[in-house]
């Protein structure tokens, strides 16, 4: 695992979108594995300021999808296929054929999970996946005790990731779903490379968690210390607790 502290967010994300940019030059048809949340935003803008100067050409790039509220329909503002057409796909200049992800909404919630590992291996698996971490340490929305080889498959939030979330459902907590649908651990890990952001006080026990305790699902990033080309990128404040 490669760790990298920069000194602030933004330049966090001009670094991973200069790696990302660097992939679709060399491979213009990448499959960018995508997260929500804050932390990703300078990434995706950084990456759209590239593709608008001409520096990168991304009209052939694909966008997958880490995680799926259960119940919220697919245009509702919140969805997470809605956030990342607002925040990555429009800004990138593509549309929805592009874009993978689970369905959501699906009756048969286990099938569209099995349904969506299916999609990512016939696309070829994830060449660089985007990751957030939470406070607790849970990557996608594995929260801590997740299985570290766990597959797509459907998910109870905490209260605390919910609490959390809440600030994108006006702060009501009552709009926030109780449950996610989320790529497992052993499937982010097929990822040819992991590259995880973190910024900000509030991540500095989780990231040294990450990068200095043992492999534990009870910390689900940990798991990153397991995958041959992982690279964490931190800001200062997140790098504070390291030794
Ligand atoms: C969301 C996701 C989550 C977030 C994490 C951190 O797709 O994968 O694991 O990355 O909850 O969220 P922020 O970046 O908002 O602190």
């Amino acid at each position: 695992m490669e760790v990298v502290i920069v000194p602030d967010a933004a330049s966090g994300g001009e670094l991973i979108a200069e790696a990302m940019a660097q992939l679709l030059r060399r491979k213009p048809d990448a499959l960018l594995g995508v997260a929500t949340g804050s932390t990703p935003l300078p990434v995706y803008q950084a990456l759209t300021a590239k593709v608008r100067s001409g520096a990168v050409d991304a009209s052939r790039a694909r966008i997958a999808q880490l995680d799926e509220y259960v119940g919220l329909p697919a245009d509702h503002p919140e969805s997470y296929r809605s956030v990342l057409r607002r925040e990555v796909l429009e800004p990138l200049g593509l549309g929805m054929p592009a874009f993978l992800g689970p369905d959501g909404t699906a009756e048969d919630v286990p099938e569209a999970c099995a349904a969506y590992d299916r999609a990512l291996a016939e696309a070829g698996g994830v060449d660089l996946q985007l990751l957030g971490i939470g406070t607790d340490g849970h990557i996608g929305f594995n929260e801590p005790c997740s299985s570290l080889a766990s597959r797509t498959r459907i998910k109870t939030l905490t209260q605390q990731t919910r609490v959390d979330n809440a600030r994108f459902f006006d702060g009501d907590i009552d709009q926030v779903p109780h449950h996610v649908i989320t790529q497992g651990i052993g499937t982010i890990l097929e990822a040819r490379h992991l590259v995880l952001l973190a910024t900000g006080e509030g991540k500095a026990d989780a990231v040294a968690a990450t990068v200095e305790g043992p492999v534990a699902a009870v910390c689900p990033a940990s798991a990153l210390q397991l995958h041959p080309h992982a690279t964490v990128v931190v800001d200062e404040a997140a790098a504070s607790k390291l030794k």
